[in-house]
């Protein structure tokens, strides 16, 4: 169950998920730069960070070294980075009326965590909506990704995997599984698109999606 508190205001909020290697940040890059060309105020971020404390929280939880991190430990970290997140970048910015992308939400958590880590998708969920007061995304994109498929993509980018890049396959076709479902209990909320399709596809088909939802913002009453 989806709980909605006071709405965001004028904004579009709008979340980009999927496992590693999806390509979220090049899709969310390319959909700012069509909404700036058409005159929209576009504020990109991402999770875990988005804020200072966030950035920490972020290296705490996915850099290497820091001794064991345990489940719960772990999904409360990532709610942590996310309540400030969503209270001090988010939500001002959607009251300010701007379209804001974010890189990674209350999905991946609920994903990673829950069905990854196994603590469970409904506990994650609720731990999340209590630590953004309800505050859910217009339309989540979830860039539907092979594990090993992803596991290519990233690689090839030759950065070292971090905690939960390199955990071991059979983890993140867990991940996947849990995304798909979500996406499937609320199909209104989420365009879900195969991430091998070509990027300036996967960038039309997002951007018409977008325009889809600012035409019907712009034609209904205030
Ligand atoms: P991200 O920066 O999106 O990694 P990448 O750029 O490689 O896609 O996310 C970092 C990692 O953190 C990624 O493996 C997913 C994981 N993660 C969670 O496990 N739970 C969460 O709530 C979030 C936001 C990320």
């Amino acid at each position: 169950m989806t709980t909605q508190t006071p709405g965001p205001a004028a904004g579009l909020f709008i979340a980009f998920e999927g496992g590693d290697g999806a390509g979220k940040s090049t899709q969310a890059a390319e959909l700012a730069g069509a909404l700036e060309a058409r005159g929209l105020t576009v504020l990109r971020t991402r999770e875990p960070g988005g804020t200072p404390i966030g950035e920490k929280l972020r290296s705490l939880v996915l850099d290497h070294g820091h001794g064991h991190i345990d489940a719960r430990t772990e999904a409360l970290i990532f709610a942590a980075s996310r309540a400030a997140h969503a209270e001090q970048v988010i939500r001002p910015a959607l009251e300010r009326g701007e379209v804001v992308l974010t890189d990674r939400y209350i999905d991946s958590s609920v994903a990673y965590q829950g069905a990854g880590r196994d603590l469970g998708t409904e506990v994650v969920r609720t731990l999340n909506e209590w630590a953004t007061s309800g505050l859910q995304p217009d339309l989540t994109v979830l860039l539907d990704v092979d594990p090993a498929d992803g596991r290519r993509r990233r690689t090839a980018g030759a950065a070292a995997e971090d905690r939960l890049e390199s955990e071991a396959d059979e983890f993140h076709a867990r991940i996947r599984a849990a995304f798909l479902d979500l996406a499937a209990a609320q199909p209104e909320k989420y365009l879900v698109l195969a991430a091998q399709l070509p990027v300036p596809e996967l960038a039309a088909r997002i951007r018409d999606r977008v325009e889809a939802l600012l035409a019907l913002r712009e034609g209904s009453p205030a």
